[in-house]
């Protein structure tokens, strides 16, 4: 009985993580269900849009990182033909200035613990 508790929680965390961009966006949709994230002012448009980056940053950076580090490869062309750095603090951090008030309070609300900045210490320290 007890291990079947367990197993279901732990199913119930997986389908959550794992379902994360469908109901993130749909089901809890309106405003106040939502941590608010403070978004970058004078700025429009993320690196890709808006719903790509919610669903797929985490591979992106990901991928920025092998890139870097392996291939010595610095720059990313967007599907719009802009150029950017692949660079967590000298990219998404230069826009995203609040580490706190923007990544963490999403991350923090879903439970997720990015363990970057281990290293990277962001530029304001925030
Ligand atoms: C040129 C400035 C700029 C850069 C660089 C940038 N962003 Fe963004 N980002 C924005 C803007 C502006 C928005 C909000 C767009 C909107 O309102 O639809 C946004 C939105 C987002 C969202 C969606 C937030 C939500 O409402 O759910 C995520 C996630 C995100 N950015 C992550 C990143 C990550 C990770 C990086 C680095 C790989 C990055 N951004 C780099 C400007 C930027
Ligand atoms: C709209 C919500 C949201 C915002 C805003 C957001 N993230 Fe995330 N991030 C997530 C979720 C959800 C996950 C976990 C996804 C998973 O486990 O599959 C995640 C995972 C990550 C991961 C991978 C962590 C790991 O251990 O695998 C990185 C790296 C990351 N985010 C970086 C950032 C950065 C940098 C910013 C700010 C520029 C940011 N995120 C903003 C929702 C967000
Ligand atoms: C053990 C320390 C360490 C951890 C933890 C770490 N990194 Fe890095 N990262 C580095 C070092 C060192 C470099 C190389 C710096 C360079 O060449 O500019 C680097 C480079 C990068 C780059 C390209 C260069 C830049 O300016 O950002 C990206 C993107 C990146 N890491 C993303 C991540 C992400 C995302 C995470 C978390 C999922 C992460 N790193 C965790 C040490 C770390």
């Amino acid at each position: 009985m007890y291990d079947t508790g367990k197993i279901l929680a732990g199913l119930v965390a997986f389908i959550v993580v794992a379902t994360f961009p469908l109901w993130f966006t749909n089901l809890f949709g309106s405003p106040s269900a939502r941590p608010v994230l403070e978004l970058p002012k004078g700025e429009k448009k993320c690196v890709e849009d808006t719903e790509y980056m919610r669903h797929w940053h985490m591979n992106m950076l990901d991928q920025w990182r092998n890139e870097v580090v392996r291939e010595g490869k610095r720059m990313y062309v967007s599907s719009d033909g802009r150029k950017f750095e692949m660079s967590l603090n000298k990219n998404c951090l230069k826009c995203h200035e609040s580490r706190a008030k923007f990544c963490d309070r999403c991350h923090n609300y879903m439970a997720v613990d990015p363990y970057c900045w281990d290293c990277h210490v962001t530029p304001t320290g925030e």
